[in-house]
C-alpha cells in the first residue's frame, strides 16, 4: 500500500493541528475533507489548507466514498458515537482523547473495531517524541534495569478563557476534568514505558476554577511491575511544567519541562556507574529520529496499515487509561486504595461521571 491514504477530519479546533501534521506527510495522507458544525470555520480551514472540500454534517462526511480514514477531533462526549458511525461508514478511525467515557464504552468499540475489519486508533501523540522514545530504547536493551521510582507531574494554567467554551468543565460534555483531558497523556506515557497500576489511591479537588470537574490531583501508585509512582496534577501554575523523572536500577532519567514539548529532547539519563554512561552513549548513538508529535503517530499509523500490524496506539491502551482514571476517581471518592484489573461488575465500570452528570 503506496499510495496517500485520504483523510476526512471533523472539528476545526485541534483538527487544525492534525491537518498540519497530514500535510506534513504527503506520500503518506492527502485530507481531502474537512467537517464542521461551524460552516464559516470550517471553511476557512479548508481555504487555509488547500482542503477541497467543506462539509457541516458528519453523515456526509463519512459517506464520502473515497475516504479512507475518519480522524475524529470533536469534543470528548461525541467520539464514541462517531466512531461507530464512522466504522459503519467503512471507514478506519483515528480519534482524539478521551476516546471514550467509560470502560463499558471502550469495550463496546473493542467489539465494534473486531467485527468491522477496521482500526481504531486513539490519539496519544506524546508517545512519540524523542526523549520518551530514547527511555523506551534503553528499556529495550535492558540498559535500565528494574524501575524503582517514576514522579509525574502536570502542572498547568487553565483560566476564565479556557472554560469559556461550553463543552469544557462539564461532566456531561468534557467527561472529566483535568485527570481526563490534560493529564491523560502524562500518565499514558508512564503505562506506555512501564505498564499498568496495580493498585492506587488518591485525593482530588477543586481549588483552581469554579467547575464540576476536579482540578488538583494527588495520587499514588504501585506499579504492576513492582515500583512505585506518584502523579501530581494541577490547573493552578503560574509557571507552566510537565516532568516526568523515572528512577531505574541502573540509569535515572529526567525529562526537560516545556509543558507541551517534555517528552521530546532533552533529556538527561544518568547511569550508576562510568560503564552505564558509556552503554547508555553507545545506545543512544544508535537512535533513530523519526516524526515525533502527530506526525510521528500518524507516520507510524501509514506503516501499520500497510504491513497489516497493530496501529502505534490501540483501543486497549486507550482502554488502560481510562482503567486508570476509573481507578483514580474511585479511590478518591471511597478515600480507599484501589486494585486494577477493573472489570465489568465494578461500579463505576458503566462511567466515573458522578450519578446523574453522564
Ligand atoms: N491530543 C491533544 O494534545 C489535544 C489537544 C487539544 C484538544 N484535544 C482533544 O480534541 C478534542 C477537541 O478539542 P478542541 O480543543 O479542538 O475543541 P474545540 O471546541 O476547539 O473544537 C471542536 C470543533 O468541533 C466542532 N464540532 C462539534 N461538534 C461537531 C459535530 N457534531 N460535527 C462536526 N463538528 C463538530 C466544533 O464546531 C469545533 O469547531 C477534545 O476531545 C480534546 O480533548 C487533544
Amino acid at each position: 500500500m503506496n499510495a496517500a491514504l485520504k483523510v476526512g477530519v471533523v472539528g476545526g479546533g485541534i483538527g487544525r493541528a492534525h491537518v498540519e501534521a497530514y500535510r506534513s506527510l504527503p506520500e503518506q495522507f492527502e485530507v481531502v475533507a474537512i467537517c464542521d458544525l461551524d460552516r464559516e470555520k470550517g471553511r476557512q480551514l479548508a481555504a487555509a489548507q488547500a482542503i477541497p472540500r467543506a462539509v457541516t454534517d458528519f453523515g456526509a462526511l463519512c459517506a464520502m466514498d473515497d475516504l479512507d480514514i475518519v480522524d475524529i477531533c470533536t469534543p470528548p462526549s461525541l467520539h464514541v458515537a462517531q466512531t461507530l458511525q464512522a466504522l459503519e461508514a467503512g471507514r478506519h478511525v483515528i480519534c482524539e482523547k478521551p476516546l471514550a467515557g467509560s470502560l463499558r464504552e471502550a469495550d463496546h468499540l473493542a467489539d465494534a473495531e473486531k467485527r468491522s475489519g477496521r482500526r481504531v486508533m486513539p490519539i496519544f501523540q506524546y508517545r512519540f517524541g524523542h526523549g520518551i522514545q530514547k527511555l523506551k530504547l534503553l528499556i529495550a536493551q535492558g540498559i535500565a534495569g528494574r524501575a524503582y521510582l517514576t514522579t509525574v507531574e502536570t502542572a498547568w494554567r487553565r483560566r476564565a478563557a479556557y472554560y469559556a467554551v461550553p463543552w469544557r468543565s462539564r461532566w456531561a460534555t468534557e467527561l472529566g476534568g483535568p485527570l481526563v483531558n490534560l493529564a491523560i497523556h502524562g500518565h499514558d506515557l508512564v503505562y506506555y514505558l512501564l505498564g499498568p497500576a496495580r493498585s492506587v489511591s488518591a485525593h482530588l479537588a477543586t481549588l483552581v476554577n469554579p467547575i464540576e470537574t476536579e482540578d488538583c490531583v494527588a495520587a499514588a501508585l504501585e506499579m504492576a511491575d513492582g515500583s512505585l509512582c506518584t502523579l501530581s496534577v494541577t490547573t493552578g501554575s503560574a509557571r507552566e511544567i510537565s516532568r516526568h523523572r523515572f528512577c531505574f536500577a541502573r540509569l535515572s532519567a529526567e525529562s526537560n519541562t516545556e509543558p507541551y514539548r517534555n517528552s521530546h529532547d532533552h533529556w538527561s539519563f544518568t547511569g550508576d556507574s562510568p560503564e552505564i554512561d558509556e552503554q547508555i552513549r553507545g545506545a543512544l548513538a544508535a537512535f533513530v529520529p523519526l516524526p515525533e508529535g502527530y506526525a510521528g503517530q500518524f507516520s507510524r499509523f501509514h506503516q501499520a496499515l500497510a504491513s497489516g500490524s497493530s496501529p502505534p496506539v490501540t483501543v486497549a491502551d486507550a482502554r488502560a487509561s481510562l482503567e486508570l482514571i476509573t481507578a483514580l476517581y474511585h479511590a478518591a471518592r471511597t478515600r480507599a486504595p484501589v486494585e486494577l484489573p477493573i472489570g465489568e461488575t465494578h461500579s463505576l465500570y458503566g462511567g466515573w461521571q458522578p450519578p446523574g452528570r453522564s
